[in-house]
């Protein structure tokens, strides 16, 4: 199959052993999808020589053009380059699986429509769906923490201002005398050291919330370093402190912890290279919390699960979004189209069929968000199919990911984005890693007998304090009913509502002072990127999309490498640190500038 794609000056160049040159040509010429695809022709051209070659060529590759520091490009492309030389040997270089390949390396060929597909439901929307009314008790307290992304190789003393996506750590190519030495519990360019996660538990605690959800990300960014024992072994430190820390109830769901990073196969991958440890890990880690039907969910289930909220008529519905996400690499292993790989949907849709059997209310959590540009744009739509059926049941959405403090909107029409029609609100917690700014979790009060959101406040920890390294102190940095109810008019007894936020959004296109104090808090103060008229119509865009369909992110054709790699840092998810789209936008970057 792929021969008929092998262009005959590329089989020609490698004959003479001058695939590299080959490739870097291919790179430097790429700036629309076709020349993505050129580019992923050389690329297949060399996968079918084998994974070693495919390695040395694109490691030399990454290394010449200044893709990152030798060591990491050595590092990824050992880890990533079997799963990338094993998706081209699968896939034609024309197809829609190429397109997406090159959207999720290269951010071409990105205007692909949604696949059309209809989720299916085992039952119609009941005709008198269940009127949940609040009784006006005091509402319970629930916290929700992100991204902890915990760096067990944090060294005080060590270099904290280096050319990687982490820092604080002792690499092999670490300056023999550091120029910034790492100070106790944290640093803005390095991960989080197990103190800070300490802190933040301690913290917790003595906030004394009725139950914890916890959307996902442990290990730290040196992904070009990351194994499956190390992912094991950071999962369950992490799953052992919260246990030490915390007496009430932690929902957990997974992140992009694997080996490598992001990479969750496909049950049609084959059955050699799955993440089943990582859903055994959890499973067995999380037992103690979410109990055994739930994880025994977690182990069969690809990570998700259902559990109920003991003494409350609420279910926590985890979802694994690895597998709706651009840069999980075994996603473009095949030609053939699937909706719903590993059925996370189908999952998703049973236990809110059976939330809305027994007439309970369910919050869904996951690790990514729906509405980003890094989501593909088919699971995002059918995911929206399945909030519009169960409306009535599910009362919250909670995501990480961005390492933002954000909210996305649903609407039952998107081209009508009004308060009346929004249906649905994905709530972004911000990280306890500092590099985005600084360590953060969320404490929501909720409505015992609605577990509609009343208050979402935000408490940090400021990393510039004096007293940081000495002992964190952390505190409230705002609270959203205080300082956004007054904006959209908030009655004392009404929830923060899909309207209110919709109402939010249109006081910010409005109040520029508003908005301003929204693009402040997204960062805590930490890291606060300037945000003209441009970035605030795209910013309030983006608010308004729960689906990815939907957001203004995504580059026009075309779109310059160059500028892409410029905007690289902002550009690309704080989740990522260094990853196959960040060395292979550099090297693009590198080569059109030389
Ligand atoms: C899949 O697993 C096999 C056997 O462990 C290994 O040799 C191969 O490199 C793996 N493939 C990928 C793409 O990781
Ligand atoms: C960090 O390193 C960069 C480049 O190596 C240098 O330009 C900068 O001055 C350093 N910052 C500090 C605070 O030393
Ligand atoms: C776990 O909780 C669910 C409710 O979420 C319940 O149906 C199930 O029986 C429980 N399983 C065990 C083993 O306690
Ligand atoms: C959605 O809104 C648009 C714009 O107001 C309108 O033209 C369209 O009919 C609406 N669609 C539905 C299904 O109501
Ligand atoms: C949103 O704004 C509309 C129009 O001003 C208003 O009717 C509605 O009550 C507001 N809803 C909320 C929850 O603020
Ligand atoms: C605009 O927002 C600021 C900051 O929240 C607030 O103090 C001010 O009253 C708002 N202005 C109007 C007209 O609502
Ligand atoms: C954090 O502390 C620094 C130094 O004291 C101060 O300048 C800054 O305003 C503080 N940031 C926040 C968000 O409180
Ligand atoms: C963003 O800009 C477009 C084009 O100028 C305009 O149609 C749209 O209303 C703007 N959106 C916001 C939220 O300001």
């Amino acid at each position: 199959m792929w021969l008929a794609f092998l262009s005959v000056s590329v089989f020609a160049a490698l004959v003479a052993g001058a695939s590299i040159d080959v490739l870097r040509s291919a790179v430097q010429n790429v700036d629309d999808c076709p020349s993505c695809l050129t580019l992923l022709g050389a690329l297949q051209s060399i996968a079918i020589t084998g994974d070693d070659p495919f390695i040395t060529t694109l490691t030399s590759l990454c290394i010449g053009l200044g893709g990152a520091d030798p060591d990491v490009c050595t590092g990824l492309l050992a880890r990533e380059g079997p799963i990338l030389a094993h998706d081209l040997r699968q896939i034609s270089t024309t197809g829609q699986t190429a397109e997406k390949l090159c959207d999720a390396l290269m951010g071409m060929c990105v205007t692909h429509p949604v696949n059309p597909f209809t989720v299916p439901f085992p039952k119609p929307p009941p005709a008198h769906p269940k009127n949940f009314r609040s009784r006006g008790r005091a509402p319970v307290r629930v916290v929700h923490l992100s991204d902890v992304h915990i760096d067990h190789m944090y060294t005080v003393g060590a270099e904290a201002n280096c050319t990687k996506s982490i820092c604080c750590r002792d690499f092999a190519d670490s300056p023999e005398t550091p120029t910034v030495p790492a100070l106790p519990n944290g640093n803005s360019h390095c991960d989080s050291p197990v103190s800070l996660a300490d802190s933040m538990l301690e913290e917790i605690e003595r906030l004394n919330p009725a139950f914890s959800i916890f959307t996902g990300d442990v290990v730290e960014g040196a992904v070009w370093l990351v194994d499956q024992a190390e992912v094991t072994a950071d999962l369950q430190a992490f799953n052992a402190e919260m246990a030490a820390k915390l007496s009430a109830p932690i929902f957990p769901s997974l992140g992009g912890d694997s080996a490598p990073v992001n990479a969750f196969a496909r049950s049609t991958s084959g059955t050699t290279n799955n993440s089943q440890w990582v859903f055994d890990t959890q499973g067995a880690g999380w037992e103690q919390w979410i109990n055994q039907t739930a994880a025994s969910e977690v182990e069969h289930d690809s990570g998700s699960y259902s559990a109920k909220v003991p003494g409350l008529n609420l279910r926590i519905i985890a979802v694994n979004t690895q597998y709706w996400y651009k840069q999980n690499f075994w996603l473009y292993d095949s030609d053939v189209f699937q909706p719903d790989p590993n059925g996370i949907i189908a999952f998703l849709v049973d236990a809110l069929q059976a939330a809305e059997d027994a007439g309970d209310r369910a919050y869904i959590i996951g690790h990514i968000p729906l509405g980003k540009e890094d989501t593909l744009v088919d699971q995002s739509n059918y995911y929206d199919q399945v909030l519009q059926r169960y409306k009535n049941t599910i009362a919250g959405q909670f995501f990480g990911h961005s390492h933002k403090d954000q909210f996305e909107i649903a609407y039952s029409n998107y081209s009508a984005q009004t308060a009346e029609n929004a249906v649905g609100v994905g709530l972004i917690g911000p990280a306890l890693t500092p590099t985005s700014g600084n360590p953060a979790f969320k404490l929501y009060e909720i409505d015992p007998d609605t577990f509609e959101v009343m208050d979402a406040s935000v408490i940090f920890t400021n990393i510039s304090d004096p007293e940081f390294p000495v002992r964190p102190k952390w505190g409230l940095y705002y609270s959203a009913r205080d300082t956004y109810g007054p904006l959209v008019g908030l009655a004392p007894t009404e929830p923060l509502s899909p309207a209110f936020w919709h109402n939010l959004t249109e006081a910010f296109a409005t109040n520029e002072t508003a908005f301003q104090m929204f693009n402040t808090f997204l960062s805590r103060g930490g890291a606060v990127g300037a945000c003209d008229s441009d970035c605030k119509n795209t910013t309030i865009c983006d608010m308004r999309a729960f689906r990815s369909e939907n957001n203004c992110d995504t580059p026009a054709p075309g779109f310059s490498l160059r500028r892409r790699a410029a905007i690289v840092p902002h550009d690309f998810d704080a989740c990522e640190g260094t990853g196959l789209a960040q060395i292979f936008a550099h090297m693009a970057g590198e080569s059109q500038s030389a």
